[in-house]
């Protein structure tokens, strides 16, 4: 069955971003010239995604904004005889169509996800976390949309090895795994954020999924896990124990926007991938490692 939708939860505070975040969203931040959320609506339309389903809160609603049409914008662009600029900002308001949710209290993303049952209906969905991007050849939400419907469009988590001892920034996945290239896996269990000396493995979901509706009915009953929050990894866990849960090592460099040194990590390597940018990075970092003798 065709993918058609994805949630994206973009409520969070931005906490790791203030002051910048006490009035523009996290989301909006821009690496280069376009801002966070943009690298990750893209990679859902590369995806085949047609709807894209905010979770917002209030102050978010730049979001909503920059993917619609800005005619007052279009006009000054047109009076300027700025065509290519013009171009651009008229494509990415015809992006995508944009449903937004108001997550009125941030209980947690088992709590975002949940906020999108009714539109979402009886049709399975991607869940595409809005501070993670991941570049490659191939959009990671269609390797797992391939996944799923190889094994009857069962719901998957997109996982990725992670350093040992990181497993308590992430929900970590233990399975069995299906092929003999060791990158598809029946999960058996998934932890939300445990100490590595528990953790049952180092794959880490950096936030993709594809999840059938029964997500939900699982969303419903969990109670408050890790944190006092309620935790989309304890719903996956008990959809796993019901319905068949995969876990699937996408191909696919990842970096996570969401703190200040992988802000500046993607920034470096978007700029040195981008054919319009990567002289003047390459130049811009060799002054630097000059000027300040970095060895
Ligand atoms: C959330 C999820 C966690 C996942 C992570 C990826 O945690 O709960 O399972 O691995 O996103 O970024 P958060 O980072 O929002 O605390």
């Amino acid at each position: 069955m065709k993918i058609r939708r994805a949630v994206i939860p973009v409520a969070g505070k931005g906490t790791r971003f203030l002051p910048a975040t006490k009035e523009v969203p996290k989301e909006m931040i821009p690496i280069i010239n376009l801002p966070m959320i943009h690298y990750v609506v893209e990679e859902a339309i590369l995806s085949g995604i047609e709807q894209v389903i905010f979770i917002t809160s209030s102050g978010k609603n730049a979001i909503e904004d920059y993917f619609d049409r800005k005619f007052e914008l279009e006009d000054f662009l047109i009076k300027n005889g700025k065509i290519k600029e013009l171009e651009i900002i008229q494509k990415i308001g015809n992006m995508v169509e944009v449903t937004s949710i108001r997550q009125k209290e941030q209980l947690g993303l088992g709590h975002a996800v949940l906020c999108a049952k009714d539109i979402v209906g009886s049709e399975p969905f991607a869940v595409i976390l809005g501070d993670e991007i991941v570049r490659g050849p191939n959009p990671v939400t269609k390797q797992l949309i391939d996944i799923s419907s190889q094994n009857k469009n069962a719901n998957v988590v997109g996982v990725m090895e992670v350093d040992p001892m990181e497993t308590y920034k992430y929900g970590i996945v233990k399975g069995e795994y299906i092929d003999t290239n060791r990158k598809t896996m029946r999960m058996t269990t998934m932890v939300e954020k445990p100490k590595p000396a528990d953790a049952p493995t180092n794959l880490a979901t950096p936030g993709r999924y594809i999840f059938k509706p029964e997500i939900f009915d699982a969303l419903k009953v969990i109670p408050k896990g890790v944190g006092g929050e309620y935790q989309l990894t304890d719903a996956i866990n008990l959809l796993a124990r019901e319905s068949e849960v995969f876990a699937h090592v996408f191909e696919g460099n990842r970096f996570d926007t969401g703190n200040i040194e992988g802000y500046l990590n993607a920034t470096i390597e978007f700029a040195l991938m981008d054919k319009d940018s990567e002289a003047m990075m390459r130049r811009l970092i060799k002054e630097k490692v000059e000027k300040y003798n970095i060895k």
